[in-house]
Formats: C-alpha cells, structure tokens, sequence
C-alpha cells in the first residue's frame, strides 16, 4: 500500500544553504551526464524559444542550450535564491544572453499565450501547490503544435531503487531533502487523473524506475 503525498513545499527551495547544496548536487549530475537532455531533444523539443518552469541553479535547461542551435530559452523560478544562481551559471557557460530568469510561480506564468516552441521541467511537479493550473498555463504559452516535457519522481518507486538514489546523491546534506521530495511526488496514476481534468488529450506518461515523464504535443 503506497502512502498518500506528503506535501513539500508551496514556495519551492529557498534559503542560500539549501540552495548552495543544491547546487552542488545538480553541479555534479551535470559533470557525470546524468541530465536528461537528451530525453528534452528526442520529445522534438530542439528549436526555438523554450519555456523551463523551475529550473532551479539552470543546468538542465542551459545543457539543453548547449546541445541545440538557435535557440534561447525564458524560465519561471519561485525562488529569488535559485534564480540569482541559475543567472551566475548562464554566464559560467557563456549563455546568458540566450537564457532569461524571471521570478514568477508557474500557476500564473509571466508570458504570452503561444510564445513558445516547447517547454519542460524536472523535479518541479511534485512542489506546485496547484499543478492544475500550472498545466493549464504550460498549455496556454505553448504555440499550437509545441512540445512538452514534465519528468519528476515518483513516489512509488522501488525501494531498492530509492535506496540506490539515495546512496548516490552527493551531498550528504541534500538527502533529507530527497526523501521529502519522494513522498510529495505522484503517482502515475494520480498524474492521468490529474491531466485529465486540465488539458486535452495528446500526452502520455511513462512510468520510469527513478520517476514519470509526461510528454504531449499542443493541439494545433
Ligand atoms: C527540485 S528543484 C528542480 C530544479 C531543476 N529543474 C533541476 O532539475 O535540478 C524544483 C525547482 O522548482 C522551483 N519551483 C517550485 N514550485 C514552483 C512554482 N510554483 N513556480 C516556479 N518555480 C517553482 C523550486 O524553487 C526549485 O528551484
């Protein structure tokens, strides 16, 4: 019998030190390829302009930056503490004039309606006090035919798996915050059910041993 969610946060990860180990874990997923960049690309989310919720200290989306041409990405970040290290990190890689942070919450994202080619996240989910609406506004600033992907964890995951995650997550000091991260995320039956009553159809979630990818296309 899986537990239910055990919310995390409503206001995302704030506080320079939880922040700073953070970083230094996302740096190191980062250093050893263990971001999922490519899986961004193979979802056709490989041109133009990008929308990142979330991103947190960057490296996801300023990978994705990197490994594609022609392209600038604009993100929606909660907390001014992360956004201030995604901004030093843009300009580490070079990128800074490509990549825009722009304080905000996701259930009312600071853009137009269709600007954007494709957008993704990772890791958010499970922290939106309202992931409703945070799809629906997904939705709503992707052009007719942009892509999408939403991978996060899974509560549900293998306890074998779990404890493997955890072994492998450096720093020590960030692992509390991964096992609150586990028990606030969904299952993937909850994220159906949850989709469902937000955005049409034209997505599909897959289960993963360490999460859930949703990814869909806007109808066009
Ligand atoms: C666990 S971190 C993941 C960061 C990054 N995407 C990654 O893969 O490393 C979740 C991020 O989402 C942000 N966040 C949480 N809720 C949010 C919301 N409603 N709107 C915008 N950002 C949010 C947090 O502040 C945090 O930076």
């Amino acid at each position: 019998m899986i537990k239910p969610r055990v919310v995390e946060t409503a206001e995302g990860i704030q506080g320079d030190f939880d922040v700073r180990m953070y970083d230094r874990m996302m740096r190191r997923m980062r250093d050893k390829g263990w971001l999922e960049t490519r899986e961004i690309l193979k979802a056709g989310i490989d041109q133009g302009l990008a929308l990142e919720v979330g991103p947190g200290p960057g490296y996801l989306g300023l990978e994705w930056l990197k490994k594609s041409t022609g392209t600038s990405l604009k993100a929606v970040e909660i907390s001014p503490a992360m956004i201030g290290i995604a901004r030093r990190n843009a300009a580490e890689y070079g990128l800074a004039d490509r990549a825009e942070y722009v304080k905000g919450d996701a259930r009312g994202i600071p853009f137009d309606d269709n600007l954007f080619d494709g957008a993704f996240t990772n890791g958010s989910l499970h922290e939106w006090a309202d992931p409703k609406n945070v799809f629906k506004e997904i939705y709503r600033v992707l052009k007719p035919s942009g892509k999408y992907l939403v991978s996060d964890l899974r509560r549900d995951m293998h306890p074998l798996v779990k404890w493997f995650m955890q072994a492998v997550t450096k720093p020590k000091e960030i692992r509390p915050g991964l096992r609150s991260s586990i028990k606030a995320a969904y299952l993937v039956e909850e994220i159906e059910a949850l989709l469902r009553q937000c955005i049409p159809g034209g997505y599909r979630v897959e289960k993963k041993a360490m999460g859930l990818v949703i990814t869909g296309t806007k109808a066009g």
